[in-house]
């Protein structure tokens, strides 16, 4: 079983989304559905659209790019855990660009990460590299280097796999690699057994691609 994670980031509007869906919709699963499981994370304000016409595709999963420090109360603008019950199964924390716009660290995101799993919400703890600490008992951990965000050049295999064994990760802990994943070069990754899934950003945004992806899981 392989993971795709497909990061939306700050794109995309009402429109837009029924665009893709419409064309993702018209795709065939039925190969797919026993391999990988897709993980769609919209901004927040389109995931009530997004999770209403994927409901009832067993493969899909819903998920959101980021959760308030806060819990529910007085924080005008924020988007607690609380909130994203029964909206979304999983979380991405810890993106580089949080920690790097928003200047998250790894104490912040780490209680983050704690909250969500509190309210049955599955943390994807995001790392740049081996300094940064990840939780305990955290169960997807997705190594996403700076370079290689957005910028075309993934990172090499030789490398992924090498930081997978220095983060030591914990028992059953699933590692998923991040970073210039398109449809091009997705099978590299999803055919390596230390390698659980990918998290396309920018590929992600293309619905064929996307659906390539979800192909190249063996
Ligand atoms: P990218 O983004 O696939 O566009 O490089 C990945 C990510 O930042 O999650």
């Amino acid at each position: 079983m392989k993971y795709v994670i497909g990061n939306w980031k700050a794109n995309k509007n009402i429109s837009e989304t029924n665009l893709w869906l419409n064309t993702f919709l018209n795709f065939d699963f039925s190969h797919i559905q026993n391999r990988s499981t897709l993980i769609i994370c919209p901004p927040f304000p389109l995931i009530p659209l997004v999770k209403e016409k994927l409901t009832g595709i067993s493969f899909i999963k819903i998920g959101c790019q980021n959760v308030s420090f806060y819990n529910q109360g007085a924080y005008t603008g924020e988007v607690p855990a609380h909130t994203l019950v029964g909206l979304v199964d999983y979380a991405i924390v810890g993106h580089s660009e949080r920690r790097q716009h928003f200047n998250e660290n790894d104490d912040y995101l780490i209680s983050k990460a704690k909250h969500l799993q509190s309210l049955n919400i599955e943390p994807i703890y995001c790392v740049r590299g081996v300094d940064d600490s990840i939780p305990e008992s955290i169960k997807f951990v997705a190594y996403e280097p700076v370079f290689a965000i957005g910028t075309g050049e993934s990172d090499t295999l030789d490398n992924i796999i090498s930081i997978k064994h220095k983060l030591k990760l914990p028992d059953k802990c699933l590692y998923i690699y991040g970073g210039s994943v398109t449809d091009q070069n997705a099978f590299h990754f999803l055919e390596q057994h230390e390698i659980d899934g990918v998290l396309p950003g920018g590929a992600s945004l293309d619905p064929k691609k996307l659906y390539e992806i979800l192909n190249d899981c063996p």
